[in-house]
């Protein structure tokens, strides 16, 4: 483990490489990482960075974002096949297919899509939020237009429960967040009746409506750190976020929300990325993203929503 952060270390210094990890990687990736981060955090990070390539240690879409904000970098993911359950739930043609039929009934809307997006989908996009800016963003949607939110309904119905704008919601979800066992949940608060529990809006409303805070993953740092004295807190996201939050804010004690089928909640495309990964995708420079003609579409879209 030592001999192989050497490697990386070394090769980064070799290839001028900045690594960006997201909060959802596992601990070791993110002790190694120049940037740590939420979606939006990492998207607005890979336009600063100076160095010629972005390793990106996170899923697909994050990769691609990162690439799309900075077309003349060459940008790296340690393992193509990082997907998201989110992303593939909402294939472009589909989505295009589904605008037709709305606007052949005379429906005037704009859609919005969740980052968690394949490039395709962004480009077909009006806006484009993350879980750090959707409410703000779905309030600058004229109100005379309907919203058609894709991919994630959960986010979109826990949008329309704090902004009041009714949406037109795609059908997809996070494997990971929509599997929180609500009987556990309850049976921890039972155990620990002075907790406070904090969900990421990917959940469904029976676990939010069980939560004292929804936000996402930077917003849960900036929400456990306002509580001065040591608390509990029981944890509805993926499960290394416990790392990030016990590393930045020791003082309080972390307990994950478990899951139905399994006690651990890692997100299996997050875990596809590993050190031995990062270290062969610096040695070979592959694989890489590689610019796509959808990315002029969607790179305008991501900076008016991003980066204004
Ligand atoms: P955040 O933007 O809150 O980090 O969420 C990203 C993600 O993939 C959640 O599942
Ligand atoms: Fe996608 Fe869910 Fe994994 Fe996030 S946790 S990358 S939304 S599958």
């Amino acid at each position: 483990m030592t001999d192989l952060v050497a490697e990386i270390t070394a090769l980064k210094q070799r290839e001028d490489a900045t690594i960006l990890a997201h909060y959802y990687q596992d601990s070791e990736i993110q002790e190694l990482a120049d940037f740590t981060g939420d979606s939006l955090k990492l998207a607005r990070a890979a336009t600063q960075v100076r160095s010629k390539t972005i390793v990106f240690c996170g899923v697909h879409f994050m990769a691609e974002t990162a690439k799309i904000l900075n077309p003349e970098k060459r940008v790296l993911l340690p393992d193509l096949r990082a997907g998201c359950s989110l992303a593939d739930s909402c294939p472009a043609d589909k989505l295009r297919r589904y605008q037709e039929m709305l606007r052949s009934q005379g429906r005037r809307f704009q859609t919005v899509a969740y980052i968690n997006s394949s490039a395709a989908v962004k480009a077909l996009s009006d806006w484009i939020v993350t879980s750090g800016n959707a409410e703000e963003v779905v309030r600058r949607v004229p109100p005379d237009q309907e919203i058609l939110f894709v991919p994630d309904r959960h986010l979109g119905q826990y949008l329309e429960e704090v902004t009041g704008r009714k949406m037109i919601l795609w059908n997809g979800s996070c494997m990971v967040h929509e599997i929180f066992s609500v009987g556990d949940l309850l049976a921890q608060k039972r155990k620990l009746p002075h907790a406070r529990t904090i969900a990421h809006p990917e959940c469904p409303a029976n676990i939010r409506e069980h939560s004292d805070f929804v936000g996402g993953t930077e917003a849960m740092l900036r929400y456990v750190a306002s509580f001065a004295e040591p608390t509990d807190f029981l944890v509805a996201t993926e499960a290394n976020m416990l790392w990030q939050l016990r590393t930045k804010v020791p003082r309080h004690r972390y307990h994950p929300v478990p899951g139905i089928t399994c006690a651990c909640n890692k997100c299996p495309h997050m875990a596809r990325n590993t050190l031995e990964k990062l270290r062969d995708c610096l040695e070979r420079g592959s694989p890489e993203i590689v610019w796509q003609p959808e990315f002029a579409r969607a790179r305008e879209v991501l900076q008016r929503s991003l980066l204004n």
